[in-house]
């Protein structure tokens, strides 16, 4: 068997390896080993290509060395609560890279003779700048350097649409003659990086992690074109299984929203930020002592996470109360909503860094129909997830996003700082319910409080 063969053999095992390790990423318990398993399959895609005749390694030891360092520095500095600002930059890195790749291959083969290639070059340069223009707009929302709500102009659909038929003509003439169309081709790639800046500005800061996972399609996608430009197959399977499970993502979350995607995308939500409504009626404290109390006498406890507690790093003493809770004779839930917080399973991942066990993370389907027999639902952190307003409220920009029906428990106490709205900006009548309670705080400390309370009394 000669070295091409071994090394066919080598990704076809690696793109076997992707697709078990993806399969295990669905369940909380094999992730772990479903991330080794994916991570193991790219070693041994990174260690087969480097077997290719007539690579100069140098060069692509300085890639991997300054790679290398990036992602340890990334994974080791980035907080938790930065994360999707973080897959906003490796999409669009992806996105420039296979970009990249297209462009230097353009020059290293006489475009005249690539057959059908200038149209996997063209495809590649035109999805991989879009991801990477798009990415980088999508980071600069979510890290708040510039305004996260939707920035909207005048005929800003036709302009788009403008756009992107001039680059598709653009395209198609380059196609035609690619050797003779350099210019044209630059032109294409301009064009293609002002589209993805101008396509995601108007999508406001709230709808981002959809626009993460749909640019992650986007990147995936470029990648596979990617492969077909340099003709590597476990490049065009891990490019094509990124765009699939990235778009298959955009889709979940669009439906836990109960948005259409392209509501998402040119809907502009809230770009109008929703003034004071005014709820009638008084928000009622309590205090930590009146709190222990009632979750002293609780049978059924709730715990609805949300943004507070991943921004209070309060999963831990959560942890602890729900223990706590269940030694004192509760059953106790952690009801996590799949847009909770502010990336998918951003709850899950740190209720499970704190070693709360899985069998006790439940969904909303699962504890909305029996809520009214739930004695305390504790919001801890959470907002717009648990916002009436969406059930009830046509007019309410939230209206149709399933929610944690936390309002029907028969006590909910709501643990944040103030009465200020969550990230969609709209105000919440479940602070003014009769059967809610306010507890005022930052989530950790008064998680902590709780849980002194406990201990003070055992
Ligand atoms: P939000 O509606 O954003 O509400 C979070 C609440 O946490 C805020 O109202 C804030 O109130 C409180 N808070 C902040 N820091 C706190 C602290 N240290 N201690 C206690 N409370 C604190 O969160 P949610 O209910 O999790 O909903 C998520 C929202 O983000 C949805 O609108 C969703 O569409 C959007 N989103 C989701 C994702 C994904 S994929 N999960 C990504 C981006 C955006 P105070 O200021 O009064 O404390």
């Amino acid at each position: 068997m000669n070295n091409a063969a071994h090394i066919e053999i080598a990704y076809i095992t690696a793109a076997v390896l992707f697709c078990f390790g993806i399969k295990m990423l669905s369940s909380p318990k094999t992730a772990r080993k479903g991330n080794l398993v994916s991570a193991f399959g790219m070693l041994l895609a990174v260690g087969a290509t480097l077997l290719y005749k007539g690579l100069d390694l140098r060069w692509i030891g300085v890639g991997m060395a300054l790679g290398g360092i990036g992602g340890v520095l990334a994974a080791r500095l980035v907080q938790m609560t930065a994360m999707p600002q973080m897959v906003a930059v490796f999409n669009g890195f992806g996105g420039a890279a296979s970009l990249l790749v297209a462009w230097s291959e353009y020059h290293i083969r006489h475009p005249e003779r690539m057959g059908l290639m200038p149209i996997a070059v063209a495809a590649t340069v035109i999805i991989g700048a879009v991801t990477f223009t798009g990415s980088m707009i999508a980071y600069a929302k979510l890290a708040e350097r510039i305004p996260s709500r939707p920035i909207l102009f005048p005929h800003q659909h036709p302009i788009n649409a403008a756009l992107g038929i001039t680059a598709v003509g653009c395209t198609a003439v380059f196609l035609m003659s690619p050797a003779s169309h350099y210019a044209l081709f630059l032109f294409v790639m301009l064009t293609a990086l002002v589209l993805g800046v101008l396509l995601v500005i108007p999508i406001g800061g709230a709808d981002m992690p959809v626009v993460i996972c749909l640019l992650n399609s986007y990147s995936g996608l470029a990648a596979a074109a990617a492969g077909f430009v340099i003709l590597n197959n476990v490049l065009i399977v891990s490019g094509a299984l990124v765009g699939a499970s990235g778009i298959i993502l955009t889709r979940i979350m669009c439906k836990a929203m109960n948005r259409s995607l392209a509501n998402v995308l040119f809907g502009g939500f809230g770009a109008l930020r929703q003034g004071k409504k005014g709820y009638h009626g008084e928000a009622r404290s309590l205090s930590v002592e009146d709190a222990y109390y009632l979750l002293e006498a609780a049978r059924s406890v709730v715990f609805v996470p949300g943004y507070g507690m991943a921004a209070a790093q309060a999963q831990h003493v959560v942890r602890e109360l729900g223990e706590l809770l269940e030694s004192n004779g509760a059953e106790v839930k952690y009801c996590i909503h799949p847009v909770a917080g502010r990336m998918p399973g951003h709850m899950n991942v740190l209720l499970a860094e704190a070693n709360v066990p899985y069998e006790k993370l439940v969904e909303p389907p699962d504890v909305n129909p029996i809520m009214d027999t739930v004695d305390v639902a504790v919001v801890i952190g959470a907002n717009d997830v648990v916002n009436p307003a969406a059930r009830d409220e046509p007019s309410s920009p939230l209206y149709g996003m399933p929610i944690i029906e936390v309002d029907r428990a028969r006590t909910c106490v709501v643990i944040k700082r103030s009465l200020n709205p969550g990230f969609a900006g709209v105000d919440n009548p479940l602070f003014f319910k009769p059967n809610t309670r306010m507890l005022f705080g930052d989530a950790k400390q008064v998680v902590s409080s709780l849980v002194a309370e406990f201990k003070e009394a055992t």
